[in-house]
């Protein structure tokens, strides 16, 4: 199948390229740049929604799933963007949010209408009040965002959001709630998408009589990824998932993505049985610290949660919802050496890799000041928290000056620092030595080495032996990757050299005076001779 070993490009609608000039990304913006995508050699875009939405979570609150926000463009536009990256090769995915609607979804404003009791309201998970008069919450969960998950209308219902209040969580038991996700893929498929990003993927079966979070599992709880949530990876969760596959497989070569945050190895597997999802993200390289040992075991356990499923692995290092990884191993220069020699990590691993938007410019977070701060997590967190706005700031595309091109307006909804000239896509594009340019050269090499046959779902690795602080690992298909993680330069193993993330060094201690050695925060490829 074409998604086994793709790489996939992760576009944030909202910050990718802006066409009309009102400073927020569009489809059509996407569309002027999809050459440029084509260019870095990726083989699939992931877009986040784009839908008919009051934007409170920048568009993961959906009013009409089936209708492009006006802010990004309309069906033409999309149908458009769609046709040209057709052209190009590239295959396009969409998102879905299951877990909840806006709350200014038609279904959520006829509940919000009706009287307590109303089937209207059955749709969502409303509940009467704890305590005198029912002025307490139902249940003592606290917001992924902040805050408590319950909010409470004038006529003394409560409703669920596991996110911000004007996302209400849906009621997966009612049965118009999966034939209406039926509909919506259906809709896009029949424009010819190529498949689905399945938002909060491990969310929407909630646990039997919604009980109270333990002391110990409120403890501590800050996100979605804390893996001993128990509102999470409920059993049920998998029917939806079956009935996903079952009107993808109605479509030939369609594929589905979950967002899985699951702590147990062998629980994430479930996600991709035979009759459920296609891909599960794997976030454990995202978690991972600059470091050898956890690097290696990232890997391991990514490999294993897969292994016996016949599905690749599914690679991130970064995207919209966690700082950006150049940050994350350090920031400034040093960040910067080891998201190279980490994209050369990623890029080598068997199975698919997302890219996201801005890890093939090397961008850095960005600290903005309070007032241009529009993340939900900052209001909901009391301002405790500063939430994601720092890894979604606009992409730098050309010239000296904020916004670099974004947009033919003068700014950009979040507003892109001064210092990115650098780091621009035109400039880094004359620079052979730019990270850019690393990663249409890996991609390159990517897409040659041996056929698509290298990347075999559950394609198999072999860890080279090495100093404790970098790790290194030979493919079947004779594709050597390996990372020094260390303070000290490494020997590099026998086999030609590929590609590496920086300049390499001569081995002066070595008898062989010709031979390379891999400097600290550098990775390389080899072929194995
Ligand atoms: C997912 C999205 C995130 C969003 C949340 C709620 O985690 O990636 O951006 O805020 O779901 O929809």
């Amino acid at each position: 199948m074409w998604w086994t070993g793709a790489v996939f490009y992760e576009v944030y609608v909202r910050s990718f390229a802006d066409h009309d000039g009102n400073g927020i990304g569009d489809l059509r913006g996407i569309t002027d740049r999809l050459p440029y995508l084509a260019e870095l050699g990726v083989d699939a875009v992931w877009l986040t929604p784009f839908y008919r939405s009051p934007m409170a979570d920048h568009g993961y609150d959906v009013a009409d799933p089936r209708a492009v926000d006006p802010l990004f463009g309309d069906l033409a536009a999309f149908d458009a963007l769609l046709a040209r990256a057709h052209g190009l090769g590239l295959r396009v995915t969409v998102d879905l949010v299951p877990n909840h609607t806006s709350d200014q979804h038609e279904w959520f404003r006829a509940a919000r209408g009706a009287e307590p009791g109303d089937p209207e309201r059955s749709r969502y998970i409303f509940r009467g009040g704890r305590g005198p008069d029912g002025v307490e919450p139902p249940n003592n969960w606290p917001s992924v965002f902040g805050g408590p998950a319950w909010t409470r209308l004038p006529d003394g219902q409560w409703y669920l959001h596991l996110f911000a209040s004007e996302q209400p969580d849906l009621n997966w038991s009612h049965p118009e709630v999966a034939a209406d996700l039926d509909t919506t893929m259906r809709f896009w498929l029949d424009r010819g998408v190529d498949g689905f990003r399945i938002d909060v993927a491990h969310g929407m079966a909630k646990p039997a009589g919604l009980p109270d979070l333990s002391p110990d599992a409120l403890h501590g709880l800050h996100s979605m990824s804390d893996s001993n949530d128990p509102r999470f990876d409920n059993d049920g969760v998998h029917e939806v998932h079956r009935g996903v596959r079952r009107t993808l497989d109605a479509y030939p070569e369609v594929m589905a993505v979950g967002e899985i945050w699951v702590g147990d190895d062998e629980r994430v597997a479930r996600y991709v049985r035979p009759d459920e999802l296609h891909l599960a993200f794997n976030f454990r390289l995202l978690e991972s610290p600059w470091n050898a040992e956890e690097l290696r075991t990232a890997v391991d356990r990514s490999l294993r949660s897969i292994a016996g499923t016949g599905t690749p692995a599914c690679w991130v290092l970064s995207n919209h919802d966690r700082p950006r990884h150049v940050t994350r191993y350090g920031g400034g220069k040093v960040g910067l050496c080891r998201a190279r020699a980490a994209a050369l990590l990623q890029l080598a691993l068997p199975g698919v890799a997302y890219v996201y938007n801005g890890d093939e410019l090397g961008l850095p977070d960005v600290d903005l000041p309070d007032e241009a701060l529009q993340d939900p997590i900052w209001e909901r967190s009391g301002h405790r928290e500063r939430g994601r706005d720092g890894s979604r700031v606009p992409l730098p595309w050309a010239g000296d000056e904020p916004p670099y091109d974004f947009s033919p307006g003068a700014s950009s909804w979040l507003p892109a620092p001064e210092g990115w000239a650098g780091l621009t896509a035109a400039a880094q594009g004359d620079d052979p030595c730019s990270i850019l340019n690393l990663y249409r050269h890996a991609l390159r090499i990517r897409r040659t080495w041996r056929g698509r046959s290298a990347m075999a779902p559950e394609a198999s690795l072999t860890w080279l032996e090495l100093p404790r602080d970098a790790l290194g690992f030979v493919r079947e298909d004779g594709l050597v990757c390996v990372l020094n993680a260390g303070t000290e330069p490494i020997v590099l193993p026998p086999g030609d050299l590929l590609l590496a993330s920086g300049p390499l060094t001569s081995l002066t201690t070595s008898a062989d005076s010709g031979g390379l050695a891999l400097p600290p925060d550098t990775a390389a490829w080899l072929a194995s001779t």
